[in-house]
């Protein structure tokens, strides 16, 4: 058996700056008031009526991004089983001969910790970046929205307006079979530039859902449900269609884009013939089930790798604290589940 004592003397010499504890709750105290360590080497067993190695070790995670490397000079089964939960670093084992695996265990440890701290940070950059970059493509939807819906509304409008003064001018037309023609081209173009004001109406609206501004949540849904319907032509119900959903402008938007996403889904891949969405307002949760009778795919399977739109739903609900689940299968159906926090991080 290696005493503790000896191991600390023997980490000190090689290069390591050693602090000792002995006992758990000496261990959490030094925690709260000493830069905190690289690592921990932790015995198991702390003495008998002490809080022991593995269960201080759960304390010490729940609170600190801190290795944990339990040791101990046994080897037995009840030892390591009490250990099996805590054991993310290792585990080494305290007899005479072992100085040097002790040393590489302990490296090993710290060089697992940091590639996990690596792999966390690259993780909240990615997600960072794909907020951001949601943001930005709705920013300069906005922005698009706008030219679409000025300009070009703008132009057309002013055309079907030189179109009615041309009209008017025909009235004093002198021959009549001439006049007849030009009045039904007329005709059909006003109902062209018609055609093309409705598009860039309904192109506008897709891009930055005006009715969010002016509406609730709930009417911009309800206005959305009346869009996709039209083109489905398959009937989509809204339960609780009275529900109150007032939500902040970025949460409404979230929700608009998943439930869009979804129904953008079914129109695409579904092939249905009822779809059923149905949102549930808790205390603090925003549920929404969107559900299709439609041929259904192995979700699974599904790489989200490759299926961004996907992706994005659960990116958006993530950011306000919940998830999108699909729950597939083969010609039943799709269930779209999205659940989102209603309170803001800081009422939380
Ligand atoms: N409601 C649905 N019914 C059937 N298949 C679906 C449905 N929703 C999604 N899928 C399947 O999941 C895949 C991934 O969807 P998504 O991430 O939105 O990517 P994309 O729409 O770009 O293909 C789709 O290609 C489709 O095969
Ligand atoms: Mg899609």
């Amino acid at each position: 058996m290696i005493l503790n004592q000896h191991l600390s003397n023997f980490l000190s010499s090689h290069g390591y700056a050693v602090e000792m504890a002995s006992r758990g709750e000496e261990c959490l105290e030094k925690l709260k008031s000493h830069p905190l360590p690289d690592l921990i080497l932790m015995d198991i067993n702390l003495g008998k009526n002490r809080m022991d190695g593995p269960a201080t070790t759960k304390k010490i995670y729940e609170q600190y991004d801190i290795p944990v490397v339990l040791h101990s000079a046994y080897t037995d089964k009840a030892t390591l089983d009490s250990t099996r939960d805590m054991v993310k670093y290792g585990y080494i084992q305290k007899v005479p001969g072992n100085e040097q695996f002790i040393l590489a265990g302990i490296e090993l440890a710290l060089k697992l910790h940091g590639a996990q701290k690596a792999h966390k940070q690259s993780e909240a950059k990615y997600r960072k970046l794909l907020h951001r970059s949601q943001d930005i493509r709705e920013e300069q939807n906005v922005h698009i929205a706008r030219e679409v819906h000025d300009e070009l509304g703008q132009t057309l409008t002013s055309l079907q307006m030189g179109l009615a003064l041309i009209e008017n001018d025909l009235k004093e037309c002198r021959s009549e079979e001439k006049c007849a023609s030009v009045t039904q081209m007329i005709g059909e173009m006003h109902d062209t530039i018609r055609a093309a004001i409705d598009q860039t109406r309904s192109l506008s609206s897709q891009l930055r859902p005006a009715v969010l501004d002016t509406a609730g949540l709930m009417d911009a849904l309800k206005w959305l449900i009346q869009d996709y319907q039209r083109r489905m032509r398959i009937p989509i119900t809204l339960m609780n269609e009275n529900e109150q959903l007032e939500l902040s402008q970025e949460k409404s938007l979230a929700v608009y884009r998943i439930v869009q996403e979804a129904l953008t889904n079914i129109v695409r891949y579904a092939d249905a013939s009822e779809v059923t969405i149905e949102p549930l307002v808790g205390d603090s949760l925003l549920e929404i089930y969107i559900q299709d009778n439609g041929k259904g795919f192995n979700s699974e399977a599904l790489e989200l790798n490759n299926s961004l739109g996907i992706l994005g739903m659960k990116e958006r609900a993530n950011q306000f604290g919940g998830d999108v689940i699909i729950k597939s299968k083969a010609d039943i159906g799709t269930k779209v589940y999205m659940y989102m926090q209603l309170k803001e991080d800081n009422e939380l």
